[in-house]
């Protein structure tokens, strides 16, 4: 019997060729226009490429029709730490996919149509400093965990998502966090938003658009205000064990005060017009009357 050597060198070298020849090609359809970019923007394509060089380190695939990722996808591309699938037609991701990211620096999943980030979907991404979830238009849940392991995340997108509220134990994990966008989503202004309101009062040099640039409805005709005509005492009502509705006369009474504030000065103007013109026909009369 031929020792194993003889048969098990031929192999390996075969391996190792048929992985450097795989490292240093280009998939057909992108550009690579160093060693560790691909390229895949605006191909049309509705997966991900299969001859990614494993060494990829930056990888764009935004501008395609991508539908899922391989839930073994990031456990290949280890020393990936720049990902792109913006504007793709992801709805959901594989518990898991992307938790093997520990170099992963920049991660955009914007504009897709995400419904729900569920907790552990990132894992322990200690290294994600950008996460961009933005425009998901049915996006409204995220698990409570989502964003626990995210201890360098600065910077959040969640603007023009489907979330009415949010639970503020998602954020609070978030040590490094410096910048946040929540505009553009339906949030309602009801008691379920007093703790987010309150972690937004406090952060918000976070935000920015600021207080002003979010806006919410106010049940129960759904006008929309922006957040910075609330206080923390608008919702202090709220900690109670309050029904809805008396919370929303609380709201109410805050926006009311300022409505009356007003009305009062309507009032004022018209009552000082009407004396000013009753005064000028007293005057007109006596000056019929010297006449
Ligand atoms: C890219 O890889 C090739 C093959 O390993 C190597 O010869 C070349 O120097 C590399 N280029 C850069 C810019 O690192
Ligand atoms: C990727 O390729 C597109 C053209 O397909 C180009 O417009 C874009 O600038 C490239 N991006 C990078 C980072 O190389
Ligand atoms: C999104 O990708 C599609 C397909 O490539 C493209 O037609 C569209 O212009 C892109 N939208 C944006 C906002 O880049
Ligand atoms: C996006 O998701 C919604 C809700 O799950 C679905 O109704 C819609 O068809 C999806 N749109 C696309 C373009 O996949």
């Amino acid at each position: 019997m031929p020792p194993c050597g003889t048969w098990l060198q031929p192999l390996l070298a075969l391996i190792v060729s048929a992985s450097l020849t795989r490292s240093h090609s280009c998939p057909s359809r992108c550009l690579c226009p160093d060693n560790h970019t691909v390229n895949c923007t605006s191909q049309g394509l509705v997966g991900v490429p299969d001859s990614i060089p494993l060494d990829v380190r930056r990888l764009l695939l935004s501008n395609n029709w991508i539908p899922w990722i391989p839930s073994d996808f990031l456990v290949l591309y280890t020393d990936l730490v720049y990902l792109d699938l913006r504007n793709n037609s992801l709805s959901q991701l594989d518990p898991g996919t992307l938790s093997s990211s520990s170099r992963l620096v920049f991660l955009d999943l914007g504009s897709n149509n995400l419904t729900e980030i569920p907790s552990g979907m990132f894992g322990e991404s200690k290294s994600l400093i950008k996460l961009r979830l933005g425009n998901n238009p049915y996006l409204r849940m995220i698990g409570r965990d989502a964003f626990s392991g995210l201890s360098a995340l600065r910077e959040l997108d969640l603007e023009k998502n489907a979330f009415t509220v949010l639970d503020v134990r998602v954020l609070e994990p978030l040590a490094s966090l410096r910048m946040l966008r929540l505009e553009g989503n339906p949030w309602l202004c009801n008691c379920h938003f007093a703790k987010l309101f309150a972690w937004l009062y406090q952060n918000r040099q976070k935000l920015p658009t600021g207080m002003e640039g979010i806006e919410c409805s106010l049940p129960p005709d759904g006008l929309r205000v922006p957040l910075s005509v609330f206080s923390e005492d608008s919702f202090r009502e709220c900690r109670g064990a309050l029904t809805l509705t008396d919370c929303l006369i609380v709201i109410f009474s805050g926006i009311s005060v300022s409505f009356a504030a007003i009305v009062t000065s309507f009032l004022l103007a018209s009552i000082v017009h009407c004396f000013q013109r009753i005064s000028k026909t007293s005057k007109g009369d006596e000056e019929e009357g010297k006449d």
